[in-house]
């Protein structure tokens, strides 16, 4: 079966085809992104208003890309999937409104798919092996949590932040050191040049909860970097990136490790979402997994931002368990997983 799907929740307008074997096995036929970051960059972060506009431009267009790849037409779809929430209510229901109209006048089925879901499911497009359950890390722009997955469609968050996320944390650090927004992947690549010479604050909070605070670390580099300021004196970006990437991953070792402890019966860990991409955290719970003997999985690199593939994976659990959204659906800004 093929599922086509849209995603709209962010600064990407996406569209995928999926096919999907009667194993389950996924083959991504088309993986369409149409990235709005040079138009925001200006602005130093998603200008809301703008991200809708953008995507209602390049929505159609990308689509029928996605068809083109595929090498199908809508009349070869079974379904249209799309993310429905969380993410900017504007720039969701370009997407909801478009994929309805799609799915209403080509009289397929509707599914409704939680972005969150999606960036897990970026992993199943990846290791065709991996099963539920497990425990997973969601770390993007907007959001980061520590998720009990039971199944394809049970999972629970049990921990993560109560602030900024981690992605956010590393594009408000890369701002204030001068590199165009979104900085996350620029900052990976300045951490190597430095030294973690400087004590930032853990963003793991002291108490029985699995819970960050990225605001914390975010305040101590502004800081740091203002006291150096004022003081005449040089900063060493690189050593700021590095002290910052150091505090921000062993943060997130520590809230993981707490994580397995607890979850005793864990032996496989999914890493998903923008911050996926990152090589230090990449390395950090590898090391992690091999000391505990814990399998890891992690996306492709194609897959860890936002993607309309990863949202035709998550659909398919939806579609097999026979979960479809109406005419009425809406866009949701603000969800649980
Ligand atoms: O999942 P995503 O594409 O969008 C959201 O759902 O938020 O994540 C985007 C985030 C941005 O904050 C970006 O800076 C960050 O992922 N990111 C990285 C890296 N690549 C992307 N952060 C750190 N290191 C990277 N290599
Ligand atoms: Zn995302």
């Amino acid at each position: 079966m093929k599922i086509l799907s849209i995603e709209s929740s962010c600064d990407e307008t996406s569209a995928a085809v999926l096919d999907f074997d009667c194993d389950g096995k996924i083959t991504v036929l088309s993986n369409i992104i149409a990235s709005q970051i040079e138009i925001h960059a200006r602005f130093g972060g998603v200008v809301p208003e703008i991200a809708s506009r953008a995507h209602a431009e390049a929505i159609s267009k990308i689509t029928y890309e996605a068809f083109d790849e595929a090498g199908c037409t809508v009349s070869d779809i079974d379904t249209v999937a799309v993310t429905a929430q969380p993410g900017l209510i504007g720039a969701l229901l370009v997407g909801v409104n478009f994929a309805k109209s799609l799915a209403y006048a080509n009289n397929k089925p509707l599914i409704a798919v939680n972005h969150m879901r999606g960036h897990i499911a970026a992993n199943y497009i990846t290791h065709p092996d991996l099963r539920p359950p497990f425990l997973a890390l969601i770390a993007s722009g907007g959001h980061t949590s520590i998720v009990r997955v039971t199944d394809y469609r049970e999972m629970e968050v049990i921990g993560g932040t109560r602030d900024d996320a981690l992605g956010e944390a590393f594009d408000k650090v890369a701002r204030v050191l001068g590199m165009p927004y979104p900085g996350g992947a620029a900052m990976d690549k300045l951490a190597y040049e430095g030294k973690p010479t400087i004590k930032f604050p853990s963003a793991a909070i002291r108490d029985d909860t699995l819970d960050l605070s990225f605001s914390g670390i975010k305040t101590a580099v502004l800081n740091y970097i203002n006291t150096a300021k004022q003081k005449g004196e040089e900063i060493d970006r690189a050593d700021i990136a590095a002290s910052f990437v150091e505090a921000a991953v062993s943060s997130v070792i520590t809230k993981i490790s707490e994580a397995l402890d607890r979850e005793i019966d864990t032996d496989k860990l999914v890493l998903a979402g923008g911050v996926a991409a990152n090589s230090h955290l990449r390395a950090a719970l590898t090391k992690l997994c091999a000391d505990r003997n814990i399998k890891l999985y992690l996306p492709d690199l194609k897959y860890c931002g936002d993607n309309a593939a990863m949202i035709g994976a998550a659909a398919y659990f939806e579609y097999k368990a026979g979960v479809f959204a109406g005419t009425e659906l809406n866009g949701c800004a603000v969800a649980d997983i």
